[in-house]
């Protein structure tokens, strides 16, 4: 095990926590986790896939911890109500007290829904993440986002509750299937888009590497992700401002999710990869930043063998005036507007609702005709 542990801290005055991130942290859980415990048990809700690969090495390293657990399926199915009902009862039938921990131990679908259960059992007991995919340890573990989807859209159901620890261990990242580490990037490399022209310019430099395997990179690269969702988290926890800012690339993406049927036509991170390169274009097209700035996204995404643009979606898509209707539905609509996340730059982005529609609707259709 590398001796490297990185710590961010999450500063939320009555509700802050650290992210530890290193490899091979799963083997040092016990240690770790024990001093947030009033009694030597916690329960832990993950999914059957990360059960069968890593539960027996969290419980290992949970040491003399008692730790039940319940595997509920793995996908984004799973984040409904029946499932969410199973694991509520789940956890009080373990007879989870008012000072217990939960755990949830998967990605962002296990961390979503079990961090949702903790914040309504008992009316709150304190969860831990120990997230296991890319993209939950460097965006859904972090800033207390949690829920389940409605028949009616995704996220619809939820809380705001912070975990008391993440335990992101980059070594359980070499088991994920290529595509799924690659979907997370998209929202690693979403990070250097909207604040850190730098942290872009090291992910062109590094991220092969990364994706290669490359230990450090994966830490440095978690590190920096995570540094830049809690500052912005800190100073708007509940998305009255700022905390809108991580959703560049997403009123694109979701739309794209929902025009897919969230299948696996189209992961999330890679809508939001294609979305962010669809929200320099925009920028660049109303005059905000560089003409350059689109073909970099572009390019760096392709470099790293990543989905990029509407013709790499497979089957059919549809028009413009329908996924504009789409995007009409994502919650950042406000008082019947639509937001967008633009930028300056790279690394210089801003909220808006100052898009004109005619535009977004000849991008779109050019992206579509290029199918
Ligand atoms: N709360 C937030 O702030 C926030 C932010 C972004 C996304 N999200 C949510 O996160 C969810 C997507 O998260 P995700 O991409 O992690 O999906 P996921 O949890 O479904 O994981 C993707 C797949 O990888 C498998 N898996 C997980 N860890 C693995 C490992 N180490 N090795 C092998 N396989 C592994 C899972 O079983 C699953 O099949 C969505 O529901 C999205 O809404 C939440």
């Amino acid at each position: 095990m590398s001796a490297t542990v990185e710590t961010v801290h999450v500063a939320l005055p009555g509700r802050e926590y650290d992210i530890r991130i290193g490899e091979g942290l799963l083997a040092r859980a016990g240690a770790e986790i024990g001093p947030l415990l009033r009694r030597p048990r916690v329960a832990i809700l993950t999914d059957e896939t990360v059960a069968a690969l890593h539960l027996a090495a969290f419980r290992a390293g949970l040491g003399d911890i008692e730790a039940p657990a319940q595997a509920l399926p793995a996908g984004e199915a799973t984040k409904c109500w029946a499932q969410f009902g199973c694991a509520v009862e789940w956890l009080i039938e373990q007879k989870v007290e008012r000072r217990d921990i939960v755990v949830a131990l998967g990605g962002g679908v296990i961390g979503d829904l079990a961090g949702f259960a903790a914040a309504v059992l008992r009316r709150g007991v304190r969860f831990v993440q120990v997230p296991t995919t890319l993209l939950a340890q460097v965006d859904s573990s972090v800033g207390g986002k949690t829920g389940i989807n409605s028949p009616q859209g995704k996220n619809l159901i939820g809380a705001f509750h912070q975990p008391s620890l993440v335990l992101a261990d980059t070594g359980v990242l070499g088991t994920l299937a290529p595509r799924d580490f690659l979907a997370g990037y998209g929202e690693v490399v979403k990070y250097g888009l909207l604040g850190d022209a730098a942290f872009f310019e090291w992910l062109e430099a590094q991220g092969p590497a990364l994706a290669a395997g490359d230990v450090a990179a994966r830490i440095a690269a978690v590190k920096r992700s995570c540094e830049a969702k809690a500052r912005i988290v800190e100073r708007d926890e509940t998305e009255q401002g700022d905390r809108a800012l991580l959703n560049l690339g997403h009123t694109f993406g979701h739309a794209l999710e929902a025009a897919t049927g969230y299948s696996d036509r189209l992961l999330h991170g890679e809508g939001v990869a294609i979305g962010c390169a669809l929200a320099f274009e925009l920028s660049a097209r109303m005059g905000l930043c560089a003409q350059e700035d689109p073909s970099r996204v572009r390019a760096h995404l392709d470099a790293m063998g990543m989905k990029k643009d509407l013709a790499d979606i497979p089957g059919d898509l549809p028009d413009a005036d329908g996924l504009i209707a789409l995007m009409a539905q994502d919650k950042k609509v406000q008082d019947g507007r639509l937001r967008f996340i633009l930028a300056r730059g790279i690394g210089e982005a801003f909220v808006t609702a100052e898009a004109d529609p005619a535009l977004v609707r000849s991008i779109l259709a050019e992206a579509l005709a290029a199918r």
